[in-house]
């Protein structure tokens, strides 16, 4: 299966979603395999720790030789890095990414992307996808690619008004280039129960037929801590309630 985590909103969570649902998977003896399409490479870092500075094997190497420009050509088992965990591998970003977006673009790489991630899935149980927060090259490479669409949500009133127009996105790339993507539904992150508007955002949601996903992901400061630390919430706080949480919704997932 592969997945994509989009929001064009920064910071509603799509790197720790992506790299919390991937370690899980990765627990339970699946294959796993996140690809970090974000230049910032805060999945990368999330799972590799520092030493993901000194590696020079990244998607940076994949999109320059989809352009032809390298003459050494690496291949994709160089390009994907082990992570301290089993099963948990990584296809890392680079800051140099957004160099090649023009050219990617204006010489139609678009679908280069979902090749590679083919291959990949005849080796991964599961890939999970990390995206910029725009919807750029990149992002749009990611839904062509995707099997199904993640939305992580913060129940903030601006990213609602937001949500029409992020799924109208979706829609027309699926309608345009990819019929087999699912959005398989909206992830509330950061999650406030005591708080009443985001309960009411979520029941506005529901009312309207958003698929809002019923495990909602409460905030800690423990997700800090485990972006800190370099390590998924599976391995820092195994009996936490945010891992429960996580643990439930890749369950409810894997159900479909
Ligand atoms: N459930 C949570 N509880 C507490 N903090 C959280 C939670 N989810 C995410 N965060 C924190 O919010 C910040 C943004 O999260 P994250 O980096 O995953 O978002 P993002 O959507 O990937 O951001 P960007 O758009 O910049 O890539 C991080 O500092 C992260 O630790
Ligand atoms: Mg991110």
């Amino acid at each position: 299966m592969i997945r994509v985590v989009f929001n064009q909103k920064g910071g509603v969570g799509k790197s720790s979603i992506t790299c919390n649902l991937a370690a899980i998977s990765a627990s339970k003896g699946l294959k796993t395999l996140v690809v970090d399409l974000d230049p910032q490479g805060n999945s990368s870092h999330y799972l590799i720790g520092k030493a993901v500075q000194d590696i020079d094997h990244t998607l940076f190497d994949f999109f320059e030789q989809c352009l032809a420009i390298s003459s050494q050509r690496k291949t994709m088992e160089q390009l994907i890095q082990p992570t301290p965990w089993d099963n948990l591998h990584v296809l890392p970003a680079h800051r140099d990414l957004e160099s090649l977006e023009g050219k990617l673009e204006s010489r139609y790489k678009i679908y280069k992307l979902k090749e590679m991630l083919q291959e990949q899935a005849k080796i991964y149980d599961q890939i999970f996808i990390d995206t910029p927060p725009a919807l750029n090259f990149f992002s749009r490479s990611a839904l062509i690619g995707a099997e199904r669409c993640l939305i992580p949500f913060d129940c903030d009133a601006f990213s609602r008004h937001a949500l029409g127009q992020l799924l109208g996105n979706i829609d027309e790339m699926r309608t345009d280039h990819n019929p087999d993507l699912t959005v398989e539904g909206i992830i509330v992150n950061q999650m406030q129960p005591q708080a009443k508007l985001p309960q009411q955002l979520v029941r506005e949601l529901l009312a309207e037929g958003h698929p809002v996903l019923s495990v909602h992901l409460m905030s800690s400061v423990k997700m800090r801590e485990s972006h800190q630390q370099n390590k998924p919430l599976i391995h820092y706080v195994p009996k936490h309630k945010l891992t429960g949480q996580f643990i439930a919704l890749f369950e409810a997932l894997s159900k479909e």
